[in-house]
């Protein structure tokens, strides 16, 4: 297990899953820069944090946008320059978009794939410019075990899982070679304000706060993609598996 990294910045952080894990490393001492779109929200958000913190650890708060991807270079940018020691980013924001409106709505389906790829991907670029010209940092994303393969009931924010997914595992290789750690967290069905309104009953079922501290977990491991709980990587071997011919036919 590595030290792990003292300061960090979350993306999304008013995400359930995102908020465990701040609360998790603050209890640890590490520092957060908590980045999340709603300024009111960040308000409670930074206050809940300040608290729990009990003078421990710092915790600053942003308010962006992070659909806005024009804005995410200016973003990174500010935020380095007010957190020069920042060694390590979570990105944990995204949207389970409305299947059957992406299938009718090109614009729909775009704005998902903006939010759950093309932001985090855009940030990535220049979060991995500068890590890699430090020679080091750490680099966790969460995805989710639908970008593994296409479903019929979810196959858009699949893609975009898949695709950010797709995009860790070249950067993990181009930056390994410079000490930078690039780790792609794949949540299985997580009881969380995205998920409500499902029947969330169930073995396979995980509480916003065991994926979180799989997270944390991870931040001072070794491994390059952790699925949460466990059980979702042997699961997920078996459905990658199934011949395609047979897959279309399943109602998965
Ligand atoms: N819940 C699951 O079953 C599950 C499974 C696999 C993967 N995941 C992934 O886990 C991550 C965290 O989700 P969660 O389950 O914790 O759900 P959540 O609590 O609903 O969090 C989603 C977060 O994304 C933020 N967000 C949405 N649009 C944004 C924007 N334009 N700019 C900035 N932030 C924006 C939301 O901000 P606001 O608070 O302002 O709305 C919210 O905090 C997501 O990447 C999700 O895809 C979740």
């Amino acid at each position: 297990m590595n030290e792990g990294p003292r300061r960090i910045a979350i993306f999304g952080a008013n995400s359930r899953i995102a908020i465990e894990a701040a609360r998790i490393w603050l209890a640890k001492g590490v520092h957060l820069v908590v980045v999340t779109r709603n300024p009111e929200r960040l308000r409670r958000l930074t206050d809940d944090l300040t608290l729990r913190a009990a003078g421990l650890a710092e915790v600053h708060g942003i308010a962006a946008d992070l659909a806005d991807l024009d804005g995410l270079p200016a973003l990174w940018e500010s935020l380095r320059e007010r957190h020069p020691d920042l060694e390590a980013v979570l990105i944990a924001h995204g949207t389970l978009p409305d299947q059957a409106r992406c299938q009718r709505s090109p614009e729909a389906m775009l704005q998902a794939l903006r939010l759950n790829a093309l932001s985090a991907m855009t940030l990535l670029t220049v979060i991995a410019n500068d890590f890699e010209a430090r020679q080091r940092g750490v680099i966790g994303v969460i995805g989710s075990v639908a970008g593994d393969r296409g479903r019929k009931g979810n196959y858009v924010y699949g893609a975009g899982k898949g695709m950010l997914a797709l995009f860790l595992q070249g950067l993990r290789s181009r930056l390994h070679a410079s000490g930078v750690r690039v780790l792609t967290i794949k949540p299985g069905f997580v009881v969380t304000p995205m998920t409500e309104g499902r029947d969330r009953d169930g073995l396979f079922w995980a509480r916003p706060e065991r994926v979180a501290r799989g997270i944390v977990r991870a931040f001072y491991g070794r491994r390059d993609v952790v699925y949460l709980p466990w059980f979702w990587r042997p699961i997920l071997w078996g459905i990658r598996m199934i011949p395609e011919p047979l897959f279309k036919r399943l109602r998965l």
